[in-house]
């Protein structure tokens, strides 16, 4: 194989109670990218289309991936990769567009060279591509694209991801105000120490909603989609973000709140329907005071990266 064309799927990190260990893929909203071997030596990323990105290799996340891939295999072979990028996720969303780009690169390359590393390997090289994008090597949105469905980062030194069951048959609604918010930003309003009692109320539910995905238990699932620690500070970023979350929760939503480090808010349903009715009724908050989004209703996406 010299060509591999692929779908880069958006991820929700967080999820409320999970703050840089819990994530779930989504799969009506994602990246494509094909990523081809070249006769020239290197990595090359020879288009981005839909967002005004680097093409330089070490500036642009993918390239970045790519790289950390390749040395770990010394890699000495007389040819390279050349890359290019269909952007449908906006940088700054809050969906994990730099962690699709990432991701997508090294499963692609991956599968180009035979498989010679394993999902987990892979995810340590995406990392490289997080670190660029906002400083840190955070694994909530590349594991989860990755692995497809949800996952805990039980550990980044050393790297374990631990892949969780999903509900059968769950939704999300997904609205994204049209604005931008730098993870880095995002990150940096967040205290460095919290309340104990904060703490205890942050990691029961973490507890519980593991424990939720593993009996399939709507209820408990939505009762432990509550975050005491990062939302209140993230979420004066957001326009009318309480105005959203009521609505959600008026229209049957079994939870909402800020997908990764924002603007974007998640919200989950039980059924196709119900995520329908959220639409409308988190639409018409930012129809109300004319700010822009876009929304999609999407499954979860239990398989993550597609070859198409
Ligand atoms: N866990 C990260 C954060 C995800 O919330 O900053 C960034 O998308």
């Amino acid at each position: 194989m010299d060509e591999i064309k692929i779908f880069a799927p958006a991820t929700v990190a967080n999820i409320s109670c999970g703050f840089d260990v819990l994530g779930c893929c989504l799969d009506a909203i994602g990246d494509e990218m094909i990523i081809r071997k070249s006769p020239a030596k290197g990595v090359k990323i020879t288009k981005i289309i839909g967002e005004n990105l680097p093409l330089e290799t070490d500036k642009n996340v993918a390239g970045v991936a790519a790289l950390a891939l390749l040395d770990k295999l010394n890699f000495n072979e007389n040819f390279g990769f050349e890359i290019e990028i269909y952007k449908n996720i906006k940088p700054g969303s809050g969906v994990g567009s730099s962690a699709a780009s990432a991701a997508g690169v090294v499963f692609a390359i991956n599968e180009l060279l035979g498989k010679p590393f394993t999902k987990l390997e892979l995810i340590e090289f995406a990392r490289e591509g997080e670190r660029l994008a906002c400083g840190s090597p955070i694994a909530d949105n590349v594991a989860p694209a990755i692995f497809g469905g949800f996952t805990l980062v039980k550990s980044t030194n050393p790297l374990k991801i631990i892949e969780l069951p999903t509900l059968k048959g769950l939704y999300a609604t997904i609205i994204h105000p049209q604005i931008e918010i730098k993870t880095e930003d995002s990150r940096s309003i967040l205290p460095s120490k919290i309340e104990l009692s904060e703490a205890v109320k942050q990691w029961a539910n973490l507890g519980s909603l593991v424990h939720a995905l593993h009996t399939n238990d709507y209820n408990l699932f939505s009762e432990s989609l509550t975050d005491y620690i990062v939302e209140p500070y993230r979420s004066k970023l957001i326009p009318d973000f309480d105005k959203v979350k009521n609505n959600a929760l008026q229209a049957g939503a079994l939870g909402c709140g800020i997908s990764g480090s924002g603007p974007s808010i998640f919200t989950f349903s039980k059924d196709k329907q119900i995520a329908k009715n959220v639409s409308v009724a988190i639409s018409e908050v930012y129809k109300k005071i004319d700010v822009p989004f876009h929304i999609y209703i999407t499954k979860i996406n239990t398989q993550g990266i597609k070859i198409l």
